[in-house]
């Protein structure tokens, strides 16, 4: 099975909207995917098998920094390396954007996402109690600095 990765572009909003509804305990809606389409700040990329959209990622523009605002991945696609292609992707998009760091903010208890990030050199940075406004969850923060020092 082969995947390509795409800058998400009107076409693929319908199809990021329902990955939310599967991948996300607060799911972005068609309307928020259409204004980060036309956010000159954000880059989002889809992940694709055959037309559909089976994962996505993005981030804004601040300053000099990537922040990383969503990565999903539909479960039925999942262990395939695909969130580590799209984030591969921001992180390059990045560098050559000449930004020089990245953050991120992750629920404390999703180990997957936690283990994801530190593979590609994000550390945990600080805590934030209680952000998650649907369970209370506490937020893990994540920066990843020196892109130029560090291969991605
Ligand atoms: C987190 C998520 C994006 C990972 O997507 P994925 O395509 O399955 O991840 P990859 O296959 O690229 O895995 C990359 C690495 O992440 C880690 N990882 C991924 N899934 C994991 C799991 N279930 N348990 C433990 N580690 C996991 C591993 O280190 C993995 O490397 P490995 O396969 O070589 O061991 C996906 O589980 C998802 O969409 N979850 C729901 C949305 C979410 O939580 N997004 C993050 C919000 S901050």
């Amino acid at each position: 099975v082969t995947y390509r990765l795409e800058p998400m572009r009107e076409e693929h909003v319908a199809g990021v909207a329902v990955l939310e509804t599967v991948t996300n305990q607060a799911p972005w809606s068609e309307r928020s995917l259409h204004a980060e389409v036309h956010n000159p700040q954000a880059t989002y990329f889809v992940a694709l098998q055959s037309d559909a959209v089976v994962g996505f990622a993005g981030y804004w523009t601040v300053v000099d920094e990537s922040h990383i605002t969503n990565v999903a991945v539909h479960p039925d696609h999942r262990r395939k390396g695909l969130a580590r292609r799209l984030m591969r992707a921001i992180l390059e998009d990045a560098v050559a954007k000449g930004l020089t760091c990245s953050t991120l903010e992750v629920r404390a208890g999703n180990e997957a996402a936690l283990n994801l990030y530190e593979s590609l050199g994000f550390v945990r940075c600080g805590l934030r109690k209680g952000y998650y406004p649907n369970n209370r969850e506490d937020a893990v923060i994540m920066w990843r600095y020196g892109p130029q020092e560090q291969p991605i």
